[in-house]
C-alpha cells in the first residue's frame, strides 16, 4: 500500500506514538487524516487535511457515529490506551485498577467492530501492544496480561478480517507524554527502566511510528507483531 492519497483514521493520534504517526502520515501525503481522542486539542500539529475528533474509544455509540461520519477509508490505527492502568505487585494490587487495565482491549474491540464495515478491503489495521506482554517483569502483571489479551485478540481475528490485514506493533520503553516525570527524574526513570535492555535508552515515538508505517505499507504482512523495543525481548 502506498499511503499517498489514502484516508487514515488514528485513535490516540493526539499524543506520543499516535501523534508521531500523524506526522509521518502527513509526510507520506495521506489525503485525509483523523486524529481522535478524548481531548484532541492537545495535538499541536496542524495540516489542511488533518481533522481532530473528540471520542472516547470506550463509548460504543460515539465510536459508531464517528465511523458513520467518516465514511469509506483505507487504514485504521489505534494507539489509545483506553484508561488508567495498574502497576505493582499482583498480591497487593487494587483489583479495580487491574480490571481497568483491560480497557485497552475493549477500546480496540470497539474501533474494529464498528470501523471494519467502511474499511477498504485492500486496507489494513494497526494496533499497539507492548513488550511487558511478551517478556513480563515483576510489577507489570496488569499491563502484561492486558497486552497478552491484545496479542491473542489480533491472532484470533486475523483470519476473520482477511483480506483486510491486521498487525501489532509492540514498543518497549518509549519516551512519550505517558510519563508525567520532568527533568532529572525523567532521565533517571528511563535510564533505570532500560538498564537491562540491549540498547540502553528509551526509544522515541517516531521510532515506533516508523514501524506502524512499515506494516501499513507492506502488503505481505498480516497477523504479525513487530517489536520496537531496544532488545527488551532478547535481553
Ligand atoms: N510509552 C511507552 O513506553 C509504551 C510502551 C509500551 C506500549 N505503549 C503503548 O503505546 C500506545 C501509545 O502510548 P503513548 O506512549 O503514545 O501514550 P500517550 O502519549 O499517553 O498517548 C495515548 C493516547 O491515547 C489516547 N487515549 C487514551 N485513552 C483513550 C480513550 N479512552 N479514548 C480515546 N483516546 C484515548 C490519549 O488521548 P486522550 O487522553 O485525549 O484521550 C492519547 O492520545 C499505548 O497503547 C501504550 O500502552 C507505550
Amino acid at each position: 500500500m502506498n499511503i499517498k492519497g489514502k484516508k487514515v483514521v488514528v485513535f490516540g493520534g493526539t499524543s506520543g506514538i499516535g501523534s508521531a504517526t500523524i506526522k509521518l502520515l502527513i509526510k507520506s501525503k495521506a489525503s485525509k487524516i483523523y486524529a481522535i481522542s478524548r481531548n484532541p486539542k492537545k495535538l499541536k500539529v496542524r495540516y489542511k487535511n488533518l481533522i481532530l475528533e473528540s471520542v472516547d474509544v470506550l463509548d460504543e455509540n460515539n465510536v459508531k457515529n464517528l465511523f458513520k461520519k467518516i465514511g469509506p477509508y483505507d487504514v485504521l490505527i489505534s494507539t489509545a490506551t483506553g484508561g488508567e492502568r495498574a502497576v505493582g505487585p499482583f498480591l497487593t494490587m487494587d483489583m479495580n485498577g487491574y480490571k481497568n487495565s483491560f480497557d485497552k482491549v475493549w477500546g480496540y474491540a470497539n474501533v474494529i467492530r464498528y470501523g471494519i464495515k467502511n474499511l477498504n478491503k485492500n486496507g489494513n489495521v494497526v494496533l499497539v501492544s507492548g513488550s511487558p506482554a511478551r517478556k513480563p517483569k515483576a510489577g507489570f502483571v496488569a499491563i502484561s496480561s492486558a497486552g497478552g489479551a491484545v496479542e491473542a485478540f489480533v491472532r484470533a481475528i486475523t483470519k476473520e478480517l482477511a483480506p483486510i490485514r491486521i498487525n501489532l506493533v509492540s514498543p518497549g520503553v518509549i519516551d512519550t507524554p505517558m510519563s508525567p516525570l520532568k527533568g532529572k527524574a525523567r532521565k533517571a526513570f528511563y535510564k533505570n527502566a532500560t538498564k537491562e535492555n540491549i540498547i540502553k535508552r528509551a526509544g522515541s515515538a517516531e521510532e515506533v511510528a516508523k514501524a506502524i508505517l512499515f506494516v501499513i505499507e507492506n502488503d505481505f504482512i498480516t497477523g504479525a507483531t513487530i517489536d520496537v523495543d531496544g532488545g527488551w525481548i532478547s535481553s
